[in-house]
């Protein structure tokens, strides 16, 4: 086994991950900083990203206007301290993409071009086509390969953080090339691996989004935040789940039920379609367990209707949409309505960190989705993400500079990387069970989509927990068919269905003691909103038994809890 030595290690390198290793690099030119992702760098997930990007750039918008609509969007759940700050560093972070290269869509006289989007009050979204996260990335990738001081591990696999007396020193990863596992001994550590969609079967998420460094961090002690909280995008692709961007609704598309009706009316009637995404999606499945989706071989749907926008518009604005509806729906969305309905999308939960994207372990930074700074508490307004990714990962890269050049590297206990090893290659690798992977991760996402989708009950929260535990026993008994090192892939599913199991545990344990609904959390059995009790955030602490809840309260600053009409 090798010990690799880096200042920084930053694991995953999508957009957060590459802000972040380039901010850490332009802090100094001393720090030696790894980027290890278990993907080629723009296979990650952000270049999935399309509608846009937030930031107050036009006269007629203004900081605290976003800010507002990022408060009411999150049902009052955001910490607003944290909003403001994120809403100031917005604008620098699109004019620094755009000096490094970012081709931003324009409008006639040359300006970067923003459109509207779901529960903004203004035309923010920053966008480059439909395919904005795609270009942010290429962007920030080409910006990152170079500076000699950053060093990329493309197809590195982290299993485990290295830890002792509550700082962070390092973190056992396979090079899935050779299957041999090594360590990394490092000052700071930034996690930066995305989402945990994956827990779902009918998502916008890749394959790969599997929340790994989520329980990284839970099972080395830091707390995730406020995981009930999924959000369901109101326009996933049937039957493949694949996002077809709000932004489609942004340039006018219409929802249309069976009937042939614009039914956000009755849901939303100021904002209609541009309502945010929790009121959209919960539309639609009331629409369609009412009877008025329309029929298809996967299931009951709702109709995008772009016609009216032409093809020209389309083409020019949302080419990449028309491509993959064609492609996977064989829908021409210029001749005929895309079939959509909600798609688990992202998880407004994460490791628990705080402005400066600190963890409570010395030394370990979380940014972008894996993280929980409060920004967008119970429900993200869209493109506020990519917004979150740009602007933490920056502080993330500084804040991880600052600490590594006034700390030094400490000794890894070699006891902790066998103990590890042993972990990976004896008990799941070498398990000579009769449990499948594949049948043990559809089960898991079997039960997410039945029992804790868009609205989730008690009794049924209750059961998917029983139901999850008993998966958890299962993959005790797993059996991973290649034995072999190199490129294991069998292996590396089983990992992720590792991790994806803790995460799903949390997701449901945080939801059943919510009795209430706020956001994207919506209980049927208790549809009120209820801020004397629940005003405050969930933290989930890693015990053998099962997550143990904790609560901590919400900073307001500015904007009191209020109706939220849209
Ligand atoms: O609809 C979209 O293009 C997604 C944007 C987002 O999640 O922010």
């Amino acid at each position: 086994m090798e010990t690799l030595t880096h200042d920084i290690v930053i694991v995953g390198a999508g957009l957060a991950g590459l802000r972040a290793a380039v901010a850490a690099a332009e802090f100094s030119s001393k720090i030696d900083i790894a980027v290890i992702s278990k993907v080629y760098p723009v296979r990650s997930h952000s270049v999935c990203a399309q509608g846009g990007t937030a930031a107050v750039l036009r006269e007629g918008d203004s900081n605290d206007l976003h800010a507002w609509d990022t408060v009411k969007g999150s049902d009052f759940l955001a910490d607003q301290d944290i909003v403001e700050f994120f809403v100031k560093q917005a604008p620098e972070e699109i004019v620094t993409l755009e000096h490094w290269g970012c081709p931003w869509s324009r409008t006639d006289d040359g300006k970067i071009n923003q459109r509207p989007f779901g529960g903004h009050s203004f035309p923010r979204a920053c966008f480059a086509a439909d395919m904005t996260g795609f270009h942010e990335m290429h962007t920030l990738y080409g910006k990152a390969t170079a500076y000699d001081n950053i060093k990329f591990y493309d197809e590195w696999f982290v299993t485990s953080l290295i830890v002792e007396d509550n700082v962070a020193k390092g973190l056992t990863v396979i090079n899935l090339k050779t299957g041999d596992m090594h360590a990394f001994r490092t000052k700071a550590i930034i996690m930066a691996t995305g989402g945990y969609a994956r827990i779902y079967e009918f998502t916008t998420f890749s394959h790969t989004a599997t929340g790994d460094g989520m329980t990284i961090a839970y099972r080395a002690g830091v707390p995730l935040k406020d995981m009930e909280f999924i959000q369901f995008h109101p326009t996933g692709l049937v039957p493949s789940g694949i996002l077809i961007t709000g932004g489609a609704r942004g340039e006018g598309g219409y929802l249309i039920n069976a009937k042939g009706e614009r039914f956000m009316k009755r849901y939303a009637p100021e904002k209609m379609e541009l309502a945010p995404r929790d009121i959209v999606s919960r539309a639609e499945t009331t629409e369609i367990q009412e009877g008025l989706g329309l029929e298809s071989p996967y299931g009951p749907y709702i109709a995008l209707d772009l016609r009216h926008l032409g093809e020209e518009k389309i083409n020019e604005r949302l080419p990449l949409i028309r491509d993959v509806a064609i492609k996977l729906s064989g829908v021409d969305p210029v001749k005929e309505p895309i079939p959509i309905r909600p798609a688990a999308h992202y998880s407004m939960g994460g490791i628990h960190a705080n402005i400066k994207t600190e963890t409570p372990l010395s030394g370990f930074y979380a940014a972008g989705e894996c993280s929980c700074l409060n920004v967008h508490g119970a429900n993200r307004l869209g493109t506020n993400s990519t917004t979150d990714c740009l602007v933490f990962g920056t502080v993330a890269g500084e804040e991880a500079a600052k600490y590594a050049l006034s700390n030094s590297f400490r000794e890894i206990p070699r006891e902790k990387i066998l103990t590890e090893e042993r972990r990976v290659f004896d008990e799941i690798l070498g398990r000579e069970g009769d449990e499948r992977v594949s049948v043990i991760r559809d089960e898991m996402r079997r039960i997410m989509s039945e029992k804790m989708w868009v609205f989730r009950k008690g009794d049924e929260l209750e059961s998917a927990l029983k139901e999850l535990r008993n998966l958890k026993e299962r993959f005790k008994n797993i059996r991973v068919e290649d034995k072999g090192r190199t490129f294991n892939t069998g292996l590396v599913a089983a990992l992720q269905l590792d991790f994806t199991l803790d995460l799903a545990e949390v997701t449901i344990a945080g939801a059943l003691p919510r009795t209430e609904s706020r956001g994207a959390h919506s209980r049927p059995d208790y549809p009120k909103r209820d801020d004397e009790n629940w005003l405050k955030h969930t933290l989930a602490y890693y015990t053998k038994e099962g997550p143990r809840l904790e609560y901590i309260p919400v900073t307001i600053t500015k904007w009191p809890p209020a109706v939220r009409a849209y």
